[in-house]
């Protein structure tokens, strides 16, 4: 239940009362005039005295509904920061607030009626420094079926944050008009107009405001680039979400919204308040040398023979290596923990001889159990599987290897059967870590039934991350929803062999900011070149580009870690020779300091890859720029993204700069234009004292 707030110290008849002597003295000298006019006079100045009386109450009513830096209207609020520049506001768009319901005690705005029927409204402001102050809104529906939606305005300042997507842009680029829908995980890759595998509602501007959405809103996400902004809805119509058992469903829509003094300083609160953060760093070698995996090389078709020979190439061409990733598929049937007899005629001795060449191996794993694999029985029939709406049949869904069922992590059987799999399969063949694919509610039915029931669907996401908790080490997982005190690598979804923004070599970096922001910092970027998909790749023949290649190499580099798939000695010695010398200068240059940061992200969640703002918080250059990023504060990497240049504009904000060619720059902030950087090179600057 909520506050009942009574009207505070003000009695209705007193009480400021300002801007209005105009009509006051228009009204007056209009009365003085009527008044000798008899009757009709009369009446006329009752009426003026009357309307006055109403406006000036009104009045009153609007200077009651500011709180603190909140302006309530009955469409929607602004807030203003301590400077009294409007940085945030939301208009309701579900139905307007009767004003004359609200009571306001200066930290609780309490409203019970819209022009639709009975509600309850409040803000309540709390200030919890001396630089922060923030609002918690919601907005509850009484009526069953009355969907609610706020529509925040995007104008005027560029946002950070929310989901992973296809087509990944830094600041957010909205375009077109999207009817809300559910803010849930799905498979981007398979779905590009979906919302991604990583998501949080949570949004951050560059105006020092941050919106955290509620965890028990029925959410949905829409926006309008004509309006200009973005519709946050709650609804129990036509959608995932479902109200918990023996709840009616009632909408609400409930969040916080934070102001700061800037917006690096607001992050920093929000993560520390609201983020969840890991308790460990995972396995430091996986930061210091390369993942190789054999899916964009191999994909399904890999073999024992074809893992022995890339294992034997990878020392051959004299390169490190964390581990060795045996991806789809090395068994018969999917569903399956065993080794495919044809594929792999004897794995102990392929594991063997691995080992002695001093190869730990991490397997492909999955949710899916196929109708035609011999573990679909045993999970009907011990009740594995999500199930249809009934409750009474498991559902089958279809992935992008086939049809089957779907595992059910919210029953603690499920969860104890794929583990003890899991174990036997590190026991029996020494396996270091598992990759753990998918785990979107993209692949759950439209309509399901879990052992515990979801009233958020991505709850689904949140169980099979925590799957990953005892292989944490070396784990990675691809998806997230408030998992990130799970310790594991979060990996982005596979990436197209492409230069552009959807899931090519530049959306590298807004995903990787975005997914930071969003509390995930162990990353993973993915596969280096992208996964060559038949029709997403950017090539003459069978590999990725070879420039589309080199500069992705050297973006890697920069990353938490690297990982390859793509051999470089599928192109030529040269770049095999680019590729030692990024593999070693990450070792070098790159890894100390990410485990450094890595090593604070325990205790602060804030992010190891960083972006430009992080450093120069009211540079409004900065807030646009989606090719550069910081490792920490003081490592800006500038990479070569556009085919055929070798040379390229380089931002530096204010502070005194080394480039990685030992020039110095500390005029800034300034813009380094068509600054050169050779196709083996990637530019990056070091800030000194
Ligand atoms: C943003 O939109 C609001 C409401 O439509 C408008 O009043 C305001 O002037 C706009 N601000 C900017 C900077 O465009
Ligand atoms: C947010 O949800 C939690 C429960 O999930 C609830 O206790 C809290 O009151 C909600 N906050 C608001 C502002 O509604
Ligand atoms: C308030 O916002 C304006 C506009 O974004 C900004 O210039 C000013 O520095 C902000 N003031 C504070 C105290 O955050
Ligand atoms: C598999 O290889 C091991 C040696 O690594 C050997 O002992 C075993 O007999 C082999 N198994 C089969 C079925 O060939
Ligand atoms: C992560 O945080 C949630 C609270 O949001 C908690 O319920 C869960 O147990 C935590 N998990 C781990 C592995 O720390
Ligand atoms: C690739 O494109 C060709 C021609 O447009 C089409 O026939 C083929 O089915 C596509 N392949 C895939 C895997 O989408
Ligand atoms: C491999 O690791 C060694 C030892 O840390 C290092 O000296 C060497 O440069 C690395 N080689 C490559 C190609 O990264």
């Amino acid at each position: 239940m909520y506050q009942v707030v009574v009207a505070g110290a003000e009695s209705p008849n007193v009480g400021p009362v300002g801007g209005v002597p105009s009509k006051q003295k228009k009204l007056g000298r209009e009365g003085r005039h009527l008044m000798g006019a008899g009757v009709l006079g009369l009446l006329l100045v009752i009426a003026a005295v009357a309307a006055w009386c109403y406006y000036t109450a009104s009045l009153r009513k609007a200077d009651q509904l500011k709180t603190e830096l909140l302006d309530l209207r009955r469409d929607g609020f602004t807030i203003r920061n301590q400077t009294g520049a409007v940085v945030f506001r939301m208009a309701f768009r579900s139905g307007a607030l009767d004003l004359d319901s609200c009571t306001n005690t200066r930290v609780m705005l309490n409203c019970e009626r819209s022009n639709v029927g009975p509600l309850n409204f409040f803000i309540q402001v709390v200030r919890p420094r001396d630089t922060v102050m923030c609002y918690r809104v919601r907005w509850e529906e009484l009526v069953a079926g009355q969907p609610v939606e706020h529509a925040m305005s995007y104008n005027g300042s560029h946002w950070y944050g929310g989901a992973e997507s296809a087509s990944q842009h830094w600041p957010i680029l909205l375009a077109g008009q999207q009817e809300p829908e559910p803010f849930v995980t799905s498979d981007i890759n398979s779905n590009r107009q979906q919302f991604g595998g990583i998501l949080e509602r949570y949004w951050l501007s560059s105006n020092a405001v941050a919106i955290k959405i509620n965890d028990s809103v029925p959410f949905h996400l829409g926006w309008d680039d004509i309006a200009q902004t973005m519709r946050f809805q709650a609804r129990y119509q036509d959608t995932l979400y479902k109200p918990l058992p023996g709840q009616e469903p009632l909408a609400e829509l409930s969040y916080r919204v934070c102001v700061g003094s800037d917006v690096t300083s607001i992050h920093k609160y929000m993560v520390r308040r609201y983020f969840n953060k890991p308790n460990k760093v995972p396995c430091e070698d996986v930061f210091r040398h390369p993942i190789w995996s054999t899916w964009a090389l191999h994909k399904t078709s890999v073999d024992q023979e074809k893992v022995l020979t890339y294992a034997a190439n990878i020392q051959k061409y004299n390169f490190n290596w964390s581990h060795l990733e045996l991806d789809d598929r090395y068994t018969s049937k999917y569903g399956e923990f065993e080794f495919d007899p044809v594929k792999f005629p004897n794995a102990t001795a392929m594991f063997q001889k691995l080992k002695a060449s001093g190869f730990r191996v991490s397997l492909w794993t999955h949710p899916f159990v196929n109708y035609d694999s011999a573990n679909f029985g045993v999970g009907v029939k011990r009740g594995f599987f999500v199930r249809e709406p009934t409750g009474k049949l498991p559902a089958l869904v279809s992935w992008w290897n086939g049809i089957g069922g779907i595992l059910d992590f919210t029953n603690p059987e499920t969860r104890d059967w794929y583990a003890s799999q899991l174990r036997a399969l590190k026991s029996k063949y020494d396996v270091a870590s598992f990759k753990f694919d998918a785990g979107e509610t993209s692949y759950l039915p439209w309509k399901f039934s879990s052992l515990v029931p979801l009233h958020d669907p991505s709850t689904f996401t949140r169980r099979y991350t925590e799957m990953a908790i005892p292989f944490n080490d070396r784990a990675e997982l691809r998806v997230g929803y408030q998992s990130q005190n799970i310790s594991c690598f979060f990996r982005l979804i596979d990436r197209d062999s492409v230069w552009g923004y959807e899931l090519g070599l530049k959306s590298l970096i807004p995903t990787v900011l975005t997914i930071s922001i969003l509390g995930y910092q162990f990353i993973l970027p993915d596969m280096i070149g992208g996964s060559v998909h038949p029709n997403h790749t950017y090539s003459n023949g069978q590999l990725p580009d070879r420039e589309l290649y080199i500069r992705w190499l050297e973006l890697s580099a920069f990353m938490p870690a690297m990982q390859f798939s793509i051999p470089p000695w599928e192109y030529d010695d040269k770049v095999v020779q680019i590729a030692q010398k990024f593999t070693a200068l990450h070792e070098t240059l790159v890894a100390p300091r990410v485990l450094e940061l890595a090593g604070e992200v325990v205790d602060t969640g804030d992010p190891i890859i960083r972006p430009l703002w992080w450093i120069a918080t009211h540079d409004a250059t900065a807030y646009k720029i989606d090719s550069q990023f910081l490792i920490g504060n003081d490592l800006m990497v500038a990479p070569v993204l556009e085919p055929g240049k070798q040379e390229r504009d380089i931002y530096l904000p204010a502070g005194r700069w080394q480039s990685y060619k030992g020039e110095y720059f500390d005029k800034g902030p300034m813009y380094l234009t068509d600054y050169p950087v050779d196709l083996d090179e990637i530019a990056y600057f070091v800030w000194t004292q």
